[in-house]
Parts: structure tokens; sequence; C-alpha cells
């Protein structure tokens, strides 16, 4: 019986600073993960072989971060029916303009659920693929609950240090 994983995908070793922000929280909710340089366009076949090998070894959900013209999440989607969240990142003069819309606008019936440009859209990535995962995984479902109330309190704790020092 193969072990359930994410896949994080990224066009460039250059993206993996953006991408570490989805690494992390997936790390955090004890998560397995696999995180893999690997391009829609400089490594298509790589690509998709890398794609094809990861479902047959239990991968659940694949976040796949690239700039410019960002086809890495969406050609991820047409190789797999598992979920595929894309994450647009700033590359270039566009500032991720160009790669939250080559990321956004897929074709009927080939979906990316999309985030935010940069590293929240990455960190987003990562709960995302928690929340997805724990819909059949009652333990993981209470630690994002955990997780999410923990947050709270961090904001919480902020704005009672900001009363304070008033
Ligand atoms: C995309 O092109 C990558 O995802 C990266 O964000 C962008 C630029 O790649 P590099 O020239 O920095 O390797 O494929």
């Amino acid at each position: 019986m193969s072990e359930t994983f994410v896949a994080i995908l990224m066009g460039s070793e250059n993206d993996l600073p953006v991408m570490q922000a989805g690494a992390d929280v997936l790390k955090q909710l004890g998560i397995k993960y696999e995180i893999k340089i690997t391009s829609a366009h400089r490594t298509p076949a790589v690509t998709q072989q890398y794609i094809t090998d990861a479902v047959s070894r239990g991968c659940q959900v694949f976040i796949a971060g690239a700039g410019l013209a960002a086809h890495l999440a969406g050609a991820t989607a047409a190789h797999t029916t598992k979920p595929v969240i894309g994450v647009p990142i700033d590359a270039g003069p566009l500032s991720g303009l160009d790669s939250l819309l080559s990321t956004v606008q897929m074709p009927g019936g080939i979906p990316v659920a999309t985030v935010a440009i940069g590293k929240a859209g990455a960190k987003n990535a990562g709960y995302l693929a928690a929340q997805i995962l724990s819909l059949s995984d009652s333990d993981l479902a209470e630690r994002v609950k955990a997780e999410r109330a923990a947050n709270a309190e961090k904001v919480q704790a902020q704005d009672q240090a900001l009363q304070d020092s008033l």
C-alpha cells in the first residue's frame, strides 16, 4: 500500500524561496511531501513522467509554482485528475500578474485551484492541500483546526502587546 503524500513542483530553483513556505506548512502539519524542480517548458517529458509516477506512488495533491508564462500547474492538471493547486510567482517585470493569469485562466474541465501571488499563496497552497487531505483523515483535520486556532491566538497576542504598549 503506497503512502499518501503531496508533491510540490516548481519551474526553477529560483522559485524555491517562495515554494518553501508551502513545504513548511506541510511539515508543520505532519504531512509527507516531495519537492521537485521541473519545468513545463524546459523539461516537459520529465514533468509528465514525474506526475504519472508520483500518482502511482500515492500522491494525492499537487502544488505547482511557476513564474512568467506559468504553465506548470496547468500542465500538471493536464496529466492527472488529482487536485492541483497553482502558485503564481513574481519572477519578472510584470510582478507576477503574468503568472497569475496564466495559472488561473484554465479551460473548462482542467481545473487549477489558484492561490495568491508569492509567499502568501505558497503558504495557502500548503493549508489548502492539508484541508483536502483532511477530508479523509480526521487526525489531520484536528491538526488543521488546532493550527487555525493557534494562528488566531498569535493575532490576539499581537493586539494585546500593542494595547499594553499604549
Ligand atoms: C519559470 O520561469 C520558472 O517557474 C521561473 O519562475 C521563471 C524564470 O525561471 P529562471 O530563468 O529564473 O530559471 O519557468
